[in-house]
């Protein structure tokens, strides 16, 4: 019994090390493919996908193959950090892509500090989320500017001189954005009629609604997700609101139509890319990613495919293919050209771009305008 004990013991460390081919780069990735934001993980997760396969066709990263390992989060903030755990911990992994959510890279960065495994977020943009601490980065623009951006399209486009406000106040993205929205329209003489909220998960939203018809707003600014936000539109033209509708990159999916339906027809949000753009790289890329996989890319195919090629980038001028080393590699990032614009990162871990304003027109995101920082 004693034998077979001590040459199972000296066997394990071995099988151990098979799992993990030493000529392999492990990067985790942590996202929701399930749940009521489903199309942010199984999005992102395609143009991961997309450019780790790129990279591996060409040679791969000083001639080691990457292997990305996707945990689905559900959508949940506590899964989002028992994801972030596990990779490190049981994978292994060198650095980590992820959340789109903000609430849910926030669960999952202190995890990230603590170990000292770079965690690269393609889409979180509410500010606090690389206050975290030095190894949490980002290569989306923040909300302090987004929410600059809808309130001036707001005044100089649409003319609105009356806002009204419905906030998901159980998401950081969503009360961050809607309290910079709140503040640039006032400082640009706008007033805000009413201010409300909602929680993710609600399908029910007349109570709110009703109080904002009474004070017939110009604009309704509701900075939350695709599915609550089809189900507000939806409820608000049953209402008779016949106000423009604006939001932020949550509302950025294919589903957001399917589940607005006409009401969603014609409303307007901010985004990180514009797939009518004429930028030859842009245009490749949606090429490539529509022969892949039959669909057009929305913004957070396009951000996790630059999420990609940036860390891959980093890797490969680490002096070694270690946490530490990929993290002073990242901070350095500067004018990478990316499908999302050029990507700088700041001494905040932050990206500095631009922003787009697209309308709805069914499954089409009619461009309207770019707004600069
Ligand atoms: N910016 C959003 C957040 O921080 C996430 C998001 C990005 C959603 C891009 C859709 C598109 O929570």
């Amino acid at each position: 019994m004693k034998k077979i004990l001590v040459t199972l013991l000296a066997v394990l460390p071995l099988l151990g090390a098979c799992t993990k081919k030493s000529n392999e780069i492990l990067i985790g990735e942590f996202g929701s493919l399930t749940g009521s934001d489903a199309t942010f993980g199984l999005s992102t997760n395609k143009g991961l996908r997309m450019a780790f396969d790129e990279i591996n066709a060409a040679g791969g990263i000083n001639g080691k193959k990457v292997k990305l390992i996707t945990v689905d989060d559900q959508g949940k903030n506590e899964e989002a950090a028992s994801a972030v755990t596990r990779l490190i911990t049981q994978d292994n992994v060198v650095a980590i892509i992820g959340e789109v959510a903000s609430s849910r890279s926030k669960a999952a960065a202190p995890i990230a500090q603590k170990y000292q495994v770079p965690m690269l977020t393609h889409a979180s943009t509410n500010p606090t989320v690389t206050q975290v601490g030095d190894y949490i980065f980002r290569i989306c623009f923040i909300d302090p500017f987004q929410g600059f951006v809808m309130a001036k399209f707001a005044n100089q486009n649409l003319k609105a001189k009356k806002a009204a406000i419905l906030r998901d106040v159980k998401s950081d993205y969503s009360v961050g954005l809607a309290d910079v929205f709140s503040e640039e329209f006032k400082k640009m003489g706008g007033e805000i009629t009413a201010d409300l909220s909602f929680q993710s998960g609600d399908i029910d939203f007349k109570a709110q609604l009703t109080q904002i018809r009474s004070k017939n707003p110009d604009v309704i600014f509701i900075p939350g997700y695709y599915t609550e936000v089809g189900l507000i539109a939806q409820q608000a033209r049953q209402l008779g609101i016949k106000s423009p509708l604006l939001g932020g990159d949550g509302w950025d999916s294919s589903k957001l139509h399917e589940i607005g339906k006409e009401a969603i027809n014609g409303n307007y949000y901010s985004n990180h890319y514009t797939t009518e753009s004429t930028d030859p790289a842009v245009v490749e890329f949606i090429k490539k990613f529509k022969e892949k996989y039959n669909e057009t890319p929305d913004a957070m195919a396009a951000l996790g495919y630059d999420a990609a090629k940036v860390l891959a980038a980093a890797i490969g001028r680490a002096k070694e293919v270690t946490p530490k080393a990929i993290r002073e590699e990242l901070a350095k990032t500067a004018d990478f050209p990316a499908v999302t614009g050029k990507i700088t990162i700041n001494a905040e871990r932050n990206a500095v771009k631009s922003a787009v304003v697209v309308q709805v027109q069914g499954p089409e995101r009619k461009f309207i305008t770019t707004i600069a920082p």
